[in-house]
């Protein structure tokens, strides 16, 4: 079984995938780590991230398996990330290693942008995860001051709408809801909602 999960910056798709892929026994794999992992080595070596040809280089000799997640998943490399997923070069780059992890039995959980419409079109269980920007940003924002970082929440809400519009707005792959995708708004619901929710979706289709 394949658990497609897309949705915006922030929806809470990382939460809700680990969740299902420990319930299900399914591998799980977190495809934005993969643009982080990009965004980051082409700003450590000094590389222009509009450079489309070098971004497509970097990712073709990314080592999946190699990913230290370490630093990545701050907001940083998320903004890295965003400006490499772009182009078409990395996308192509990537798309053979999250096919083969999905494809690898007994299946697997995969969380991203474009898992349910690029990556798995074929997957049994297609989600689309999202909430509001002002929701996802309150949210952000309570998260990093509970960890000591003292962030501003009008900040933050700047830079999710910044980063839906960049991940909505591209040409390649742009994130948006499949048509056979369920539909998922966390904006209301507390983790165990969206997890009892996610479940009763997937056990109704198995
Ligand atoms: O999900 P996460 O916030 O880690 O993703 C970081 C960025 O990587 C996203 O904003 C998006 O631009 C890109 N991404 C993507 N396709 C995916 C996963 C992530 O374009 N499947």
């Amino acid at each position: 079984m394949i658990i497609a999960i897309d949705g915006p910056a922030g929806a809470g798709k990382g939460t809700l995938a680990l969740r299902l892929a420990a319930h299900y026994g399914l591998p799980y794999l977190d495809t934005g780590l993969l643009y982080r992992a990009v965004g980051r080595l082409m700003a450590e070596r000094g590389l222009d991230l509009d450079d489309s040809v070098a971004a497509g280089a970097v990712a073709e000799a990314l080592d999946p398996s190699h990913i230290v997640d370490g630093d990545l998943r701050g907001r940083e490399a998320g903004e890295l990330a965003s400006r490499v997923a772009v182009h078409p070069e990395v996308r192509a780059a990537l798309i053979a290693f999250q096919r083969d992890f999905a494809r690898r039995p007994p299946g697997a959980v995969l969380d991203g942008r474009d898992i349910g419409t690029a990556i798995c079109p074929d997957a049994e269980v297609k989600l689309f995860v999202t909430a509001s920007p002002e929701v996802r940003a309150r949210r952000r924002t309570d998260e990093l001051n509970a960890k000591g970082r003292h962030v501003d929440y009008e900040r933050i809400l700047e830079e999710i709408r910044e980063r839906d519009e960049r991940d909505a707005g591209r040409a390649s792959a742009p994130l948006r809801q499949a048509e056979d995708a369920v539909r998922i708004d966390t904006s209301a619901l507390d983790i165990d909602g969206v997890f009892d929710l996610a479940r009763a979706v997937i056990d109704a289709k198995r």
